[in-house]
């Protein structure tokens, strides 16, 4: 609120339920800005921040409390206990929300609201405007600019505060043993989706019901598909398998992959551009350190892929014209990560005007290299055909350099093969 200004108002909806098919609902999940700064879980909430307000700056519209609908779908809050455990100064029912907010909107000239993101709660931004302008004869001030809240809250939520850190540690934790327990269990001729089944019951033994995002499993050719969630194919003996999976735990999302040989054993060429992408991916955090820049690990990734794909022999040529001339694209073509929070590609900005942000403490974000060279490619060896590997954890900023929050799950040659041994 004291970036906002005393001149302002914020409205902030949660996410609206989405129906699976005819009564059937998916899970609820909070909308994440609303959520990161209530920590609300119910559906049909709005929060308005109001700052300077006498009566109140925080105001949390939700549902009331309801004996019958509570004996089917379980306990409210309502707005008593919105006022109770929400921090709420003043609390309403959201079917009061119409004849309440114009209210609050008088004479306030700015309204941070993020237009475009919710087209169902748009229209009644436009309507409670249209209805304080018709008081303007009475003298009423209506607000004449509506601005996105998002430079604000994202910067915000780009900083994790040590609360936020220990729940990211314990969903990178949880997730981590749900990846080892996958390559524990991993068997040549198992489908796939034996491997989510994996995942999902270390998660909810756990108390994760949900993952982040929908998993990856994919066998040869499949890992190098690098949106696969089809997750129903055979696991063949003498393939690798590339798991992304990450577990949400207390709204925070985790993201690791790893790669690893369905048989328990690395052949030769698998072993080869396995090490290429770990050796990127350590070189990648090492410069995950503050006063480096968002891109410096993007190249460091990129600078051992490259000489790691000469090395190997899959490019040939001069390291720093291959670099130049991109050539390293044809077997990376994502960037080395991304932001990691309530989001699992989270928000805040990546470049201030046009230079890449510099890294500082309390930052979050993935590191995950990889290689891919599905089967066909022309000028490539049959050995190196439906090889994908990617490895990819999630570091923390922290002054003294990184921490490595995912480090629970092997990823050097040795162990996983010791692992999957065990
Ligand atoms: N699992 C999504 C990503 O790695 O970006
Ligand atoms: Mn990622
Ligand atoms: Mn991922």
């Amino acid at each position: 609120m004291q970036m906002m200004g005393r001149d302002s108002i914020a409205i902030l909806p949660t996410a609206s339920v989405a129906i699976r098919n005819r009564d059937v609902e998916y899970p609820f999940r909070p909308e994440s800005d609303f959520y990161s700064l209530t920590g609300f879980e119910e559906p049909a909430a709005v929060a308005v921040l109001v700052p300077g307000r006498g009566g109140g700056e925080f105001i949390l519209f939700c549902r009331e409390r309801d004996t019958k609908m509570e004996l089917w779908t379980g306990p409210r809050h309502g707005p008593e206990g919105a006022r109770a455990h929400f921090g709420a100064d003043e609390s309403y029912p959201i079917d009061a929300i119409d004849d309440i907010l114009p209210g609050l909107l008088e004479n306030r000239a700015k309204v941070y609201y993020t237009m475009g993101s919710n087209p169902d709660f748009d229209p009644r931004i436009t309507d409670w405007l249209k209805a304080i302008r018709r008081k303007s004869r009475a003298g009423v001030h209506s607000p004449d600019e509506i601005v996105s809240l998002e430079h604000l809250l994202h910067e915000m939520r780009l900083f994790k505060s040590p609360g936020e850190v220990a729940t990211m540690r314990r969903a990178a934790e949880i997730s981590a043993a749900a990846h080892c327990r996958a390559m524990r269990a991993c068997r040549p001729g198992m489908p796939e989706y034996q491997l989510e089944a994996e995942l999902s019951h270390e998660f909810i033994q756990r108390g994760v019901r949900s993952h982040a995002y929908p998993p990856i499993i994919g066998g040869g050719a499949n890992a190098c598909v690098l949106h696969y969630i089809d997750n129903d194919a055979v696991l063949a003996d003498g393939d690798l398998v590339l798991i992304d999976a990450g577990a949400e735990y207390r709204g925070y999302a985790a993201d690791i992959t790893r790669t690893f040989p369905v048989n328990g054993r690395f052949s030769p060429a698998q072993r080869a551009v396995y090490e290429v992408v770990l050796a990127a991916q350590y070189a990648a955090i090492a410069k995950v350190r503050p006063g480096n820049h968002w891109n410096d690990p993007h190249d460091a990734a990129v600078r051992a892929l490259t000489q790691g794909l000469v090395r190997i022999g899959l490019l040939k040529g001069d390291v720093r014209t291959l670099i130049r001339t991109r050539a390293y694209q044809r077997f990376f073509m994502h960037r080395t990560g991304h932001w990691l929070g309530m989001d699992v590609h989270d928000v805040g900005d990546y470049k201030i005007g046009d230079s890449w942000r510099l890294l500082e403490p309390g930052m979050v974000l993935t590191v995950e290299p990889g290689l891919y060279s599905p089967a066909g490619s022309k000028g490539v060896a049959k050995k190196w055909w439906n090889i994908g590997v990617r490895i990819e954890d999630d570091v923390l900023v922290t002054r003294a350099g990184n921490e490595v929050l995912t480090h629970g799950v092997p990823k050097t040659v040795d162990e996983i093969e010791a692992l999957m041994a065990a």
